[in-house]
């Protein structure tokens, strides 16, 4: 029970495509997370399997039941669809307490009121909230909010749950308690949950699989290890990762590639090729250290982030600029000398014309 199955899904607006022939299946139970840019076609999609918004073309199956057809002419109202769903404007009800947002959909499903009460204290509890039962929506912060709509989802506990940028409007330390709860909820619900989301940090927490979406099209899907480590192509390199990913384009010449002011050593089996190529290391997997090494690149500090547990160092090697990331709290006279080690297992390799990896083995 609670597969999605999309069958070559279309939609327009005016002339703009803004969903291009999307085949996705969502397992029974899975978590997956559709990440992508501002305005690459998340929401729609997610409104499309809700049943918001009708595709031009294709078709939508939610538990071996067509519930859109443009061939067949199956058009199944979001209400008979049972989901659970949270969207990017949390509506609330504002003519109704959060206890009355909260349990209308179970009283409307004839469940016993010792139950829906509860539901109710316990669904308050997970999104800290309780004593706050008697309010108006006009009467709680923006992220209060959010978190009762996550509260109603928690009470009603659907199959299948949709969320759209659930925990965009809470602060950060709260935006990581909830992203637990999600993942509890998740859990304990067993339901098949499709998230929607531009930040990256939800996308890799909470996922089983994660897609990334550019214009409307998949550009790579799998686990979030994949995603960040066999990234498909250069788009899904950069779009994932802060900081971000490095990349160097430069010449194979003599078994390494040459960039303007660097040089890296190729794996032997890139060493044989000719033309040009884009290499691309993580921050966080470039070695470093303070004092001179044989074979090691020099390089000089610019600015220095200590961002708590982790700090990211801005360097130039000659005028190519290179972002690190350091363990620890580390500080660093600007103009400081460094010596900079990349190992072949951590360099991906990206065709400067198809922009494709071609070789999917970052560790
Ligand atoms: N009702 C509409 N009428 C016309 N264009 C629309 C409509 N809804 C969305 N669009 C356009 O479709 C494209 C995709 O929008 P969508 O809301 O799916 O993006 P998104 O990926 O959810 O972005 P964000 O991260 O900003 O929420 C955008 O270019 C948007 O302007
Ligand atoms: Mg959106």
């Amino acid at each position: 029970m609670g597969q999605i199955l999309l069958n070559g899904i279309v939609k327009s607006y005016g002339k703009e495509v803004v969903v291009k022939n999307l085949d996705l299946t969502v397992e029974t139970g899975e978590f997956l997370t559709i990440l992508g840019p501002s305005g690459c076609g998340k929401t729609t999609t997610l409104r499309m399997v809700a049943g918001l918004e009708e595709p031009d073309q294709g078709m939508i199956k939610l538990d071996d039941k067509v519930v859109f057809s443009r061939n067949d002419g199956v058009v199944v109202p979001p209400e008979a669809r049972h989901l659970g769903l949270i969207f990017q404007s949390y509506a609330l009800w504002p003519h109704m307490t959060v206890a009355k947002n909260i349990t209308l959909a179970l009283k409307e499903q004839k469940i016993s009121k010792s139950e829906i009460a509860d539901r109710l204290k316990n669904a308050l509890e997970m999104v800290q909230l309780t004593g706050y039962a008697e309010r108006y929506p006009s009467e709680l912060s923006g992220g209060q909010q959010q978190r009762v709509a996550v509260a109603r989802l928690i009470a009603l506990r659907p199959k299948i749950l949709l969320m759209d940028e659930p925990l965009s409007n809470l602060d950060a330390k709260l935006r990581t308690e909830m992203r637990a709860s999600l993942k509890r909820l998740h859990r304990d619900l067993t339901a098949t949950t499709v998230y929607v989301t531009h930040d990256q940090i939800e996308a890799l927490t909470l996922s089983d699989r994660v897609i990334i979406m550019n214009e409307g099209r998949i550009m790579q899907e799998g686990s979030p290890y994949d995603i960040y480590h066999h990234p498909a192509n250069i788009f899904v390199a950069e779009f994932i990762g802060d900081p971000g990913i490095n990349l160097f384009e430069g010449k194979i010449d003599n078994g390494k590639i040459k960039c303007s002011d660097i040089e890296i050593p190729l794996p032997e089996n890139f060493a044989k090729n000719k033309g040009r190529l884009i290499v691309g290391v993580r921050p966080e997997k470039i070695e470093v250290s303070e004092t001179k090494k044989n074979g090691w690149q020099e390089v000089v500090t610019g600015i220095i982030q200590p961002t708590g547990a982790n700090t990211i160092i801005e360097v130039k090697a000659g005028e190519t600029p290179i972002t690190l990331l350091q363990n620890g709290f580390i500080t660093l006279p600007e103009n400081s000398k460094l010596w900079i080690n990349f190992e072949h297992d951590t360099l991906s390799f990206f065709d400067p014309e198809t922009q494709e990896n071609l070789r999917n083995n970052v560790g």
